[in-house]
């Protein structure tokens, strides 16, 4: 069975590599390192000068792939680490062809080597890893670290939205958020409940789908993340 995966997930990469809108850059290229697209994805890339969206943590890509058939005029850009998940949107984006959808495979901390400052326009975590424990705080895609770092590439005010099946995340989110005085849009608790119906919020992401399936309610928050001040946690 371990084979049979295995096997798999190699055919998946291979295929990956005939993608044209797949990077995968090696980690030497990237670590420490710029980018050869870093602040010209709309000139060189995209050839528009439309909004450039990230989903951070895409997993299969549903979101990649939903925001990009739904606005053709954005472009949208899946980042994860996990190739043999990503190859599903990778795959579903070429089948489809959505020329303003791209998947890059790498750590979400080197997305700094990727987008200039001000390149990126809203950025979309979607069900990431919850890493409550109070030493992990660091690992928090939506805590200080995290968002310290979108901000040297997200447009001063850009948008941040986070999908979570964790009431615990989405708290403490909500509370970094106030304690930041950041410019809260939209909290609600019970997504589905609460918007049934709202476009962008009814594509629905594998881990979703898994949740929904038990009956937990997804939380939804979205703020805005200015440049004045460094993000600080909401315990400082
Ligand atoms: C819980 S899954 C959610 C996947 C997808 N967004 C969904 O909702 O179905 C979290 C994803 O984040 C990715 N991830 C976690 N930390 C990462 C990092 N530092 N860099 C890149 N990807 C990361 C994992 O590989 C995984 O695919």
């Amino acid at each position: 069975m371990t084979w049979v995966l295995g096997k798999n997930k190699h055919a998946r990469w291979a295929e990956m590599k005939g993608f044209d809108r797949v990077i995968e850059p090696p980690f030497e290229e990237v670590f420490r390192h710029d980018h050869e697209l870093k602040g010209k994805w709309h000139r060189e890339w995209f050839g528009n000068n439309n909004p450039i969206i990230l989903e951070l943590g895409c997993g299969r890509g549903e979101y990649t792939v939903g925001l990009a058939g739904l606005y053709p005029g954005k472009n949208i850009i899946g980042i994860d680490i996990k190739g043999a998940r990503m190859w599903r949107g990778a795959k579903d984006a070429h089948l489809m062809g959505l020329p303003n959808s791209t998947f890059i495979r790498t750590r979400i901390e080197f997305t700094s080597s990727f987008f200039a400052p001000g390149e990126i326009d809203e950025i979309w975590l979607t069900f990431p890893d919850p890493q409550m424990k109070r030493i992990r705080e660091k690992k928090r895609l939506s805590g200080p670290h995290f968002l310290n770092l979108y901000r040297q590439y997200l447009k001063d005010r850009g948008i941040v939205h986070l999908k979570t099946d964790c009431r615990e995340l989405y708290d403490y989110t909500l509370a970094l958020a106030k304690a930041n005085g950041l410019g809260i849009i939209t909290s609600v608790t019970d997504l589905h409940r609460e918007m049934p119906g709202d476009p962008l919020l009814s594509i629905r992401t594998h881990y979703e789908e898994l949740f929904l399936n038990q009956g937990v309610p997804i939380t939804y928050l979205s703020f805005r993340l200015p440049y004045e001040k460094e993000i600080i946690s909401p315990g400082e």
